[in-house]
């Protein structure tokens, strides 16, 4: 039967390279839940709309056409039919996709899509976000809070963007949207039957064999 993966961490954790990681290896599809929320952002910012309107924000998005890639080895992500798969990473995205994020109905209307592309997944998935373990699939067999300590996540970030970022700029962004995130996810505790991977001193190939050896068990 379908074998769902979920994986939940903050950012910075290590998260997208790990999942994709477990899935190209397993032969499993890949679900960046994150990138749908950004992808929402970028919606919004696209309008005339201010996040605060959350109504019409939430029409806007329900009446929209995303296309979720579920490749790991490079998914793609469309709005009406462009490709945001690169304007979604901008820090302009990363900066105002909390305040969407926020918005319950817009929640509502992507959970039920990332519901649908599980269910749809064949022989099995990875899933990675803030509320997989918990809401979007607590039914799944294998779940992992990914962690790691903040000075590892900025580092990783900081990497991610190339380098060319203060460490100061790097670590103002990954601990605001921590907070930003704080109604969404707490990640100080794991919930019950969810494994708990600190990724501060392991390397990217380790943490996907720990996750691999807890699919095995
Ligand atoms: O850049 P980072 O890996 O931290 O974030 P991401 O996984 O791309 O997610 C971007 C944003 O989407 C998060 O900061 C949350 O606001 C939101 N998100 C969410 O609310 N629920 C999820 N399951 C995934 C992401």
């Amino acid at each position: 039967s379908r074998f769902v993966v979920a994986v939940d961490g903050p950012s910075g954790s290590g998260k997208s390279s790990t999942s994709r990681g477990v899935a190209e290896r397993r032969g499993y599809a890949y679900l960046d839940t994150g990138a749908m929320y950004r992808a929402a952002a970028w919606l919004v910012l696209q309008s005339d709309l201010d996040s605060s309107e959350q109504e019409l924000v939430s029409k806007l998005i329900e009446q929209a056409d995303l296309g979720i890639g579920t490749d790991p080895a490079g998914p793609r992500f469309t709005v009406n039919g462009t490709d945001v798969t690169e304007a979604i990473r901008e820090p302009v995205i990363s900066a105002s996709v909390s305040a969407v994020a926020t918005n319950l109905a817009v929640r509502e209307l992507l959970i039920a899509r990332q519901r649908e592309i599980i269910a749809a997944a064949d022989p099995g998935i990875v899933v990675e976000g803030r509320d997989i373990t918990t809401v979007v699939a607590p039914d799944a067999q294998v779940r992992v809070l990914l962690v790691a300590d903040p000075s590892a996540r900025v580092a990783r970030r900081k990497n991610e963007l190339g380098g060319v970022v203060g460490d100061d700029d790097v670590r103002d962004q990954v601990i605001r949207r921590d907070r930003d995130d704080s109604t969404v996810a707490q990640f100080h505790d794991a919930a019950p039957g969810v494994t708990v991977v600190d990724s501060t001193e392991l390397t990217l190939d380790e943490v996907v064999d720990r996750i691999c050896e807890l699919i095995d068990q």
